[in-house]
């Protein structure tokens, strides 16, 4: 217990950037949770009970009751919910009858209502149980605390060290009598922070929070965004979207995105919570020897949360997609590069940059415009740089290649835009009901209110595909990207909206701030999935800055404005890994660095860096010089295009990680303990990932003057050496020290996969549809392999109804085969199965040889004459020796 006290003493060291935005300490709700937990401390008594103790393990499925807050002269009575869930989910709310004439919306916000099914299934059989018949058992105390066993062993605490607070409703007259002993009444009704001291507070104090104790679980994960390692530390972790501008890097402070989804692990047991608020949240996280404690607290809405039980972490992670859905099949070629700086200045250019990607012989799949490209940023209109905006799209769709601008949802003042929400009610509105206005980059602006549905109709004709249309015209190589929208408001509290400003359903927009972001960028995606008709609508692809839970199943995220650092190279991968963790795995960070002007040596290991992230994109700041990969010269732009072709030769193998992704939830970037939980060392290791599950271990070089990387392995399997595309060195041993030149990226193969390739340059990744493929099989250690190949048409959402193909590589006793799944129709040829460490005498397919050739000990079968979409076997004859090592 002291341990907390300590911490949250601990956590008042101040940041550089922290004069911008509330410390826990400077922010009502927080500081008021942490007296009151701070005093807590020592009494150790609670102030809320329900009737009965409850033990829970076979016949219920919901338990509703009303949990008593006992206050010094009275009561207050608060209905309670716990359900068992399909999958063996238990969810618990606690909510407030609040009987309040205001002329706003004074009922306690649901977020679930927008990230969660209308219904939730519950549990049908009668048992509780989790992985491999393993028994769960949850205990509800009179006073309030829930503990939960997993086979007879203590796995969680909740409220064990009585922090559950719910703020009740009440006049500011007669606060003194509604107070506990343990409360404190600091900022109850009015906010003395800085810019946010207008903040009418109507409904007074009304936050919540709870601590959920982990027993010996000392590894947490999750809760994106913040600039930090993989790992969570010992913190006072901050969920508030905010536009912080030139983060720094190992910040505790807010990001642009939240995820309220944490992630423990141990061997054979992984647990998620998922406290569903999108109101500003704190979690106080200490690691005392006993396991990880947390504390959750946030400034409104119902106390909401899920916990999720799984053997590994994979497996909660598709539990909770299960429930707020699985990250989108993005198109292949949301997949390639992307081009993008602030910004092209006219057509000419951006045409002049696609065609110098061709000369110099580099693939890229889209470019992108920033704001500079509309007129004086009124979004949906070009400026006159752009005479032809349908004609460059035709330009590019020459070779298969999109285009990308930018809307964001602040409209500026007296344009058609603005004026059209003005008039019909569909804008963020400020605490009188009128229409908000503030700073953003097209000065003046207000925002649309993306949770009135007015608002989307309205976005919807916006982005139709007509010629009157001046935005979409008729083609459909022309995606979004959203920013600003956490919402960015230059002159706003928190460079954000004022929180008693008004939203859809006269909700202030404290309570659902969180979720804004999102609710913008699905309103895009929405819009765009309609603009064609249903037959031929393709996947939408949209980026976002901001995001909440189930962003994921319609954008794709980036870091934001990071910097021109090697810092920023290096933070970039634990951030990305820490997004798939918390169910949001398609992210990016801008290569290169968004402020500043990389060396040539960091432009060159971002690259080969990003071409691992999931969304890879270049992106510069206006201030900064060119950078485009023919700019820094040789050698570097041959290293950067092999960089570039290696990400192309692997699409087959990304597209797969997003397929199962999208049905599974599975981080694309994937830490090593996803993939053992075995040994400890794994759950601290952030600066390697897989790639999928397709065998790909990495360890990109994010630090100057680097001459050797230590790759560490998470498990006793055999692994290849695949830097620089050569397959030479095999490993089995714990890690391996290997030298490295600017040229190389240090990476391995895991012994029993098998990978498919596509190795022709092409301009785009839709110029690559009908190559062949190569397989290369990396045997295990017991000469065995396996891989999965998911085809489909990379575009439409034919996909959904059936029309996809697997085909199902296995390595098996000396034979090689496929076995396909699914229908779709995808006659692609195999130019080359290259088998790692393998000699033969003889191979045949059907009784026939097959031509073959070893090579540096491996086997190279040429133009097999097979195909990925039929079955065959080939035998691999006589000696298949796996060598010894
Ligand atoms: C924000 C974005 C950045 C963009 C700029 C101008 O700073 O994070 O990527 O280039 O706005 O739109």
């Amino acid at each position: 217990m002291q341990i907390f006290a300590i911490f949250y003493w601990f956590c008042l060291v101040i940041s550089a950037k922290q004069y911008l935005f509330k410390s826990c300490e400077e922010n009502g709700f927080c500081k008021r949770n942490i007296d009151y937990c701070r005093n807590k401390l020592q009494t150790k008594i609670s102030n809320y009970f329900i009737e009965d103790a409850i033990e829970v393990g076979s016949e219920y499925a919901v338990i509703s009751g009303l949990l008593t807050k006992k206050l010094p002269n009275s009561d207050v009575k608060l209905p309670f919910q716990l359900s068992f869930l399909e999958n063996d989910n238990i969810r618990f709310t606690l909510d407030e009858n609040r009987n309040v004439d205001l002329n706003i919306n004074a009922n306690r916000f649901k977020a679930s209502e927008h990230v969660l099914p209308h219904e939730l299934r519950l549990k049908d059989s009668t048992s509780i149980t989790i992985h491999d018949g393993a028994e769960k058992i949850l205990l509800l105390y009179k006073d309030f605390k829930i503990e939960v066993f997993v086979n007879e062993t203590l796995q969680m605490t909740i409220n064990e060290d009585k922090f559950l607070n719910l703020e009740h409703f009440r006049n500011e007259s007669d606060n003194q009598q509604q107070l506990l002993p343990e409360e404190s009444d600091f900022n109850m009704f009015r906010d003395n922070f800085k810019d946010s001291t207008s903040d009418k507070l109507p409904l007074g104090p009304e936050s919540i929070g709870l601590d959920f104790n982990f027993v010996d679980f000392h590894n947490a994960y999750g809760i994106p965004e913040h600039s930090k390692g993989l790992k969570l530390e010992e913190e006072i972790y901050r969920l508030y979207n905010v536009d912080i501008f030139e983060y720094e890097v190992d910040s505790n402070l807010p990001m642009y995105g939240s995820i309220p989804f944490l992630l423990v692990s141990k061997p054979r047991l992984s647990m998620g919570l998922f406290w569903i608020n999108s109101a500003d949240t704190y979690i106080n996280l200490s690691k005392p020897k006993s396991g990880a404690k947390t504390h959750w607290m946030s400034e409104n809405g119902v106390l909401d949360f899920i916990i999720f039980f799984g053997e590994s972490p994979a497996e909660v992670n598709k539990k909770y997609g299960e429930i707020t859905g699985f990250p989108t099949l993005p198109q292949l070629f949301a997949l390639g590069y992307h081009q993008c700086r602030w910004n092209y200045n006219d057509q000419k250019d951006l045409l002049e940059i696609n065609s110098l990607f061709d000369e110099h012989q580099i693939p890229y799949d889209s470019i992108w415009l920033d704001i500079e490209y509309t007129d004086n940023k009124q979004y949906f209109t070009w400026n006159s740089n752009f005479p032809d905006p349908s004609g460059m799209l035709d330009e590019l769709d020459l070779t298969g290649r999109n285009l990308i601008i930018i809307i964001d949802p602040h409209i500026k003042k007296g344009s058609k835009v603005s004026n059209h929400l003005q008039k019909n009610g569909l804008t963020l509105m400020n605490s009188e009901n009128d229409t908000f206005y503030g700073h953003c980059w097209p000065g003046e602006s207000l925002w649309v209110d993306s949770f009135n549905p007015g608002s989307q109709e309205y976005w919807d004709e916006l982005h139709r595909l007509s010629p009157e249309n001046k935005v979409f015209f008729d083609n459909t190589n022309i995606h979004l990207w959203n920013d600003m929208n956490e919402i960015s408001v230059f002159d706003g509290p928190e460079t954000s909206s004022p929180r008693d400003n008004l939203q859809y359903g006269g909700y202030e927009e404290r309570s659902l701030h969180n979720l804004n972001g999102r609710k913008f960028h699905d309103m895009t995606y929405s819009s765009l999935s309609k603009r064609l008709e249903s037959t031929q609508r393709q996947r939408p692809f949209v980026l976002t800055r901001s995001f909440f839970a189930g962003s994921q199943k319609s954008a794709a995220m980036w870091t934001g404005d990071n910097m021109s650092k090697w810092e920023y190279l290096k933070l970039s991968i634990p951030m990305l890994l820490n997004n798939g963790v918390a169910g949001m795995p398609f992210g990016g960070a801008d290569v290169g660095g968004f402020f500043g002007n990389p060396s040539k040596d960091l432009l060159t290991r971002w690259y080969q860096t990003g071409i691992w992230y999931p969304f890879f994109r270049g992106h510069a700041h206006i201030d900064s010089r060119r950078r485009e990969p023919w700019v820094p010269g040789e050698p570097y732009t041959s290293i950067i295009r092999d960089a570039i072709n290696l990400r192309y030769t692997l699409l087959p193998e990304f597209y797969n990680a997003f397929r199962e992704s999208s049905i599974s939830g599975m981080p694309i970037l994937k830490p090593l303990f996803y993939e053992s939980q075995k040994f400890s060392k794994n759950y601290d290791i952030e600066d390697e990932f897989f790639l999928g599950n397709s065998g790909i271990l990495v360890k990109p070089v994010t630090e100057e003057t680097t001459k050797e990387v230590t790759i560490v392995f998470p498990d006793s399997e055999i692994y290849y050496d695949f830097t620089n595309g050569k397959i030479s060195s095999r490993y089995h041993t714990q890690s391996v020290k290997v030298p490295v030149t600017l040229s190389d990226i240090p990476m391995v193969i895991k012994g029993g996969s098998i990978i498919s390739r596509k190795m022709r340059y092409r301009r785009s990744s839709k110029l690559m549809n009908h190559d062949p493929y190569t397989l290369v099989v990396a045997p295990s250690s017991t000469n065995s392999a396996s891989g999965s190949l998911y085809v489909d048409d990379y575009e439409s959402f034919d996909y959904k109804n059936g029309s996809f193909l697997v085909a199902n590589f296995e390595l098996k006793n000396g034979k090689l085969t496929n076995k396909v799944t699914g229908t779709f129709n995808a006659p692609r040829r195999i130019e080359k199965i290259l088998i790692l460490n393998t000699h033969a005498t003889k191979v045949e397919h059907d009784g026939a040889s097959l031509r073959f050739k070893s090579i540096d000990g491996n086997l190279e079968i040429q133009n097999p004459g097979l195909h990925i979409n039929e079955d065959w076997n080939i035998v691999i004859k006589k000696d298949l020796v796996h060598d010894e090592l």
